[in-house]
């Protein structure tokens, strides 16, 4: 009766792992500071943007996405007064929220990892799923979309920087066996990143409708709620890699699930690879702009 199935006994290890890990990261400071700073609507733009400007790692980061082409300002923003000022306090907040949030779990690079590659691809995916929720007129859910997307691989980093060795072992199966991320994920560690992400994210306590993109931006179909933030995500995802733009994939391709042709309300399947390629120069003048 003890026999329980490999895959099993795994994820319970890995769990009771995480469950132990003490200086799991807390959500940060500056979160807070910021964002009370900018819910209040007497605050200057300029005692704002000194109070952000403290960082320069996120200062960096906060022009770069609101001069990417893929986020949609018609003008260049070269200081963090005039972002603030363009974009409004509540997007401000997105983007510093999803920053933060993603900086907690930076880890350094290695061999396995290449941390600036890696936020690369999250701060496209980020910036498309807000583009993608805007142009197929779900203008309410872009800036929880473009969180999600920042946030949407953050289970990699978690097994980076917790489960070293068990990455290790994960990226040599991907490597020389050529296995699917996933697959690698589930044979070593019982779960995959979506899961661990996922579990960081009600950790956070982070509302439902991130946890859910987090959780299935690999397979939307198996979201049980914000099925449409998760097929968004999924799709600008997909994209990244179709258009082989801020490739952050390890191992064979990732494969396009079907069935965000209902949920995104797209007729066939024609019509949304037809909405696929029309993203080819965003993504690609997107990535030259953060390259820059
Ligand atoms: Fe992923
Ligand atoms: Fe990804």
């Amino acid at each position: 009766m003890n026999d329980k199935p490999e895959h099993i006994k795994k994820k319970e290890e890995t769990l009771n792992f995480l469950n132990k890990i003490k200086n799991l990261p807390m959500i940060p400071k500056v979160i807070f500071n910021v964002t009370k700073m900018l819910e209040d609507p007497t605050m200057s733009t300029y005692a704002l943007s000194s109070e952000i400007g403290k960082d320069q790692g996120l200062t960096a980061k906060v022009l770069s996405i609101a001069n990417s082409p893929m986020y949609g300002l018609q003008r260049k923003v070269t200081s963090l007064e005039f972002a603030i000022v363009v974009l409004g306090y509540k997007e401000m907040s997105d983007i510093v929220t999803a920053i933060s949030l993603a900086d907690t779990m930076k880890v350094t690079t290695d061999k396995y990892f290449n941390q600036e590659e890696f936020w690369l691809h999250s701060l496209v995916v980020g910036t498309a799923s807000k583009n993608i929720s805007h142009n197929l007129g779900h203008l309410d859910i872009g800036s929880d979309a473009f969180v999600a997307g920042i946030l949407h691989d953050i289970g990699i980093q978690i097994i980076h920087k917790f489960l070293h060795p068990k990455f290790i072992e994960i990226i040599e199966l991907v490597k020389k066996e050529n296995m699917f991320l996933l697959d690698a994920e589930l044979n070593v560690l019982g779960l995959t990143h979506q899961d661990i992400g996922g579990y960081l994210a009600v950790k956070w306590n982070l509302p439902e409708t991130l946890i859910s993109p987090i959780s299935y931006h690999h397979q939307p179909a198996n979201a049980q709620t914000y099925k449409t933030i998760t097929a968004i995500v999924h799709l600008a995802d997909y994209m990244a890699q179709f258009h082989k733009m801020g490739s952050f994939n390890y191992g064979p391709e990732l494969t396009l699930d079907e069935s965000i042709i209902e949920t995104l309300k797209f007729s066939n399947i024609e019509e949304l690879g037809e909405f696929i390629l029309n993203y080819k120069d965003l993504y690609s003048q997107t990535i030259a702009s953060v390259r820059l």
